[in-house]
């Protein structure tokens, strides 16, 4: 008789991939709702050669994996190879959640409304008729607009060191809300409720080029980064006036558990998940 404790039924096996993918939280995330929910299952960090995603997903699917979470560089080459899209992923032209079906590979993307979640939710931020500025106009600014014009805010303005991108993103998302690109230099001095970091500076330790006065009183400066201490943006920012500071690490948590719904259709608790992951420090 073959030696069952290995076995893993079909719909227990999940991964992350990306590159790099060794320091992702997403195991311990999912391993945390897991055992909230009483369910068992597995999930693996799994690291694809940059030119090697659609080779390996094919591995991955024929290895009997029920889905997987899928992050930089390879979320817009997910949403190309997704035999079906959900509206948000079309939108964002970029996929975080892929659900390996029988006959398709289903693709979502759960950071847009993580991102609500941890600024409605954990952050008690309104959003709607607030004015709200995005920095920034690459893949991360892209799949956050549309989210964050839903909500209905009084303006969002998205400024970029290279203001043509600003200008583009925010024609492709006008027809979403009262949305505006302008290049960093020309940001004028408005005040912001709400000031979201979506470039890459963090990643580098620095900060982009930005004016004073852009913090109305009590505003959240908000990085889409998380890391162990506060990121450059989030200390200019604090000394810049902003009246409260956050990191990505509850958008993290929250697109988890949104994948996690996908999946097994129970959503977990996040609190105490964000807590003990700031705690035991990242
Ligand atoms: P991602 O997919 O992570 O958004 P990206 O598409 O390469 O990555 O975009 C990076 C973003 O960070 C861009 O908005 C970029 O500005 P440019 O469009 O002008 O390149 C921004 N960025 C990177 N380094 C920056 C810096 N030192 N100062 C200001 N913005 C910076």
């Amino acid at each position: 008789m073959s030696d069952l404790s290995d076995f893993q039924p079909r719909a227990s096996r999940f991964a992350v991939v990306g590159h790099p993918v060794a320091h992702s939280k997403s195991p311990q995330i999912h391993q945390a709702f897991a055992s909230q929910c009483g369910l068992t299952l597995e999930y693996q960090a799994l690291a694809l050669e940059p030119d090697g995603f659609e080779q390996g997903l094919r591995n991955i699917r024929a290895g009997g994996f029920a889905g997987v979470n899928v992050t930089v560089p390879f979320k817009q080459a997910a949403w190309r190879l997704s035999d079906r899209l959900s509206e948000r992923a079309c939108t964002a032209q970029a996929v975080n959640t892929l659900s390996f079906e029988d006959e398709a590979i289903v693709g979502d993307n759960t950071d847009g409304v993580g991102l609500l979640r941890d600024l409605e939710q954990n952050l008690t931020v309104t959003l709607a008729r607030s004015r709200v500025l995005v920095i920034g106009a690459g893949g991360a600014a892209q799949g956050i607009l549309q989210p964050l014009l839903t909500a209905g805010p009084a303006e969002l303005v998205i400024a970029n060191r290279t203001g043509v991108r600003a200008q583009e993103l925010a024609m492709a998302f006008a027809g979403a809300g009262d949305t505006s690109g302008v290049a960093l230099e020309d940001l004028a001095q408005t005040a912001f409720e709400i000031v979201i970091n979506a470039t890459s500076t963090s990643l580098a330790g620095e900060v982009p080029v930005l004016p004073q006065g852009l913090f109305a009183p009590g505003a959240l400066a908000y990085d889409l980064v998380y890391a162990n201490t506060p990121t450059a943006f989030l200390r200019w920012a604090h000394d810049a006036g902003a009246g409260h500071t956050a990191d990505g690490l509850g958008m993290l948590v929250e697109q988890a558990a949104e994948s996690f719904w996908i999946w097994h259709g129970q959503r977990p608790h996040t609190r105490p998940v964000i807590a003990a992951l700031r705690g035991a420090k990242l």
